[in-house]
């Protein structure tokens, strides 16, 4: 029996990967390491939650030897590293936890791999390190780095720990920069979910700007398939890009999500741009199709009419993880933004 540490385990992608690894490696014993913070949720792995191959670390990155003490239970053999403060606008609001979590996290966490000498490390990364294109080109893994948000930032300098450590001591670590994730199970604070919710309770629907900034979307199943084959065939010392060539621009993802909904576009509201907001992302994938030998398989007009179904389904769940600090949170990065959407025509004498 292996055992590999995944870390943001109760997190979107952690905990489809943590699901997936226990059902498609069934000599595999999975650790999930996660803080537990607001993104983090276990209730994402109740499927999972009785499996004797399953364990639980509620533990915070930044906090060095609760970290090296997980190193010291398990006999870990490899890692894949998604624990994160992952929310660009929360980074543009509170830059600090930032730097904590996913710059000194991270190094903490490699510390600790190394001293246990594990044998492989995957480094859960994003496009967003290569900042904004134009309206030509694609991002390839030569791009230079240059991040425009203090979450960007933050996750361009865990990745320049991760290559030092490869440099410097050979850790056997691989880095993978991911496009946007969509799919079930993602806070309701990101694009799509907040869209999906909003527009199932006839809320306004808040576009940044002129909505015509593109991102590339890809289903988180197809994500984590590439982080398993990064993992299993991905060269040490590498980056890998992780895309599915599925660029949109916003307007048009949030109109698409109204018609599968049959929700009126008044519902849309223009509101003040993100400041430094990134104008265009889009992957070249043709080094990780080819080295690690990995394809997604979702198209995003059927992932995202069945990601629309799912928030449908799971409205108590959308409910609980809005209650709380959320609110808080959604008061502050919108209430001066938005006003209420009009009534339906008709429902009024
Ligand atoms: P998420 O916010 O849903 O989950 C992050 C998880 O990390 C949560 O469970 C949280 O509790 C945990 N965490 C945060 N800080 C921690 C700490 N200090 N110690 C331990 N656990 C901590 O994020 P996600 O969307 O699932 O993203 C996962 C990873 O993938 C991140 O590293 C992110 O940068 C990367 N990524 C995300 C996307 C995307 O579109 N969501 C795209 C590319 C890359
Ligand atoms: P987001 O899901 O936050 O991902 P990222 O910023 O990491 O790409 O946002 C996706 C795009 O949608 C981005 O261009 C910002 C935009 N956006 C809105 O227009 N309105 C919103 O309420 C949110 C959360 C994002």
């Amino acid at each position: 029996m292996k055992t590999i540490l995944i870390t943001g385990g109760a997190g979107f992608i952690g905990a489809n990967l943590v699901r997936r690894l226990l059902a498609a490696r069934p000599d595999w014993r999975v650790v999930n390491l996660d803080a537990l913070t607001y993104a983090g949720d276990l209730a994402r792995l109740k499927e999972v939650e009785g499996d004797a191959r399953y364990a639980f670390e509620k533990v915070d990155l930044s906090v060095r030897a609760a970290v090296a003490a997980v190193f010291e239970r398990y006999p870990i053999f490899a890692v894949i590293h998604l624990a994160a403060e992952s929310h660009v606008d929360r980074s543009i609001l509170e830059p600090a936890v930032f730097i904590q979590s996913n710059v000194l996290g991270t190094q903490n966490l490699i510390d600790a791999a190394r001293d246990a000498k594990v044998e492989r490390f995957v480094h859960v990364s994003t496009d967003e390190v290569y900042g904004s294109l134009g309206a030509t080109g694609r991002f390839r893994e030569s791009s230079p780095l240059a991040p425009n948000s203090p979450y960007s930032a933050s996750k361009a300098g865990s990745d320049l720990l991760v290559r030092a450590a490869c440099h410097t001591f050979g850790f056997p670590a691989i880095v993978t920069r991911c496009s946007n994730n969509y799919g079930p199970w993602q806070f309701p604070e990101k694009l799509i979910p907040l869209i999906v919710c909003n527009a199932i309770e006839d809320k306004a629907l808040p576009v940044y700007g002129d909505g015509q900034q593109v991102r590339d979307w890809i289903h988180v199943d197809d994500h984590c398939d590439g982080l398993l084959a990064a993992l299993e065939r991905g060269r040490c010392g590498e980056v890998y890009n992780l895309g599915a060539e599925c660029e949109r621009a916003n307007l048009d993802v949030v109109k698409q999500v109204l018609q599968i909904l049959g929700k009126r576009e008044e519902l849309i509201q223009f509101v003040a741009d993100r400041p430094g907001h990134d104008r265009r992302y889009a992957i070249d994938p043709g080094k990780a199709k080819e080295e690690l030998r990995w394809a997604p398989r979702h198209g995003f007009e059927e992932g995202l009419a069945a990601t629309v179904r799912w928030y449908q389904d799971h409205r108590e769940w959308v409910e609980r993880v809005r209650s709380g600090s959320y609110r808080a949170y959604y008061d502050r990065q919108y209430a001066q933004r938005l006003v209420r959407p009009p009534e339906p025509r008709g429902t009024r004498p």
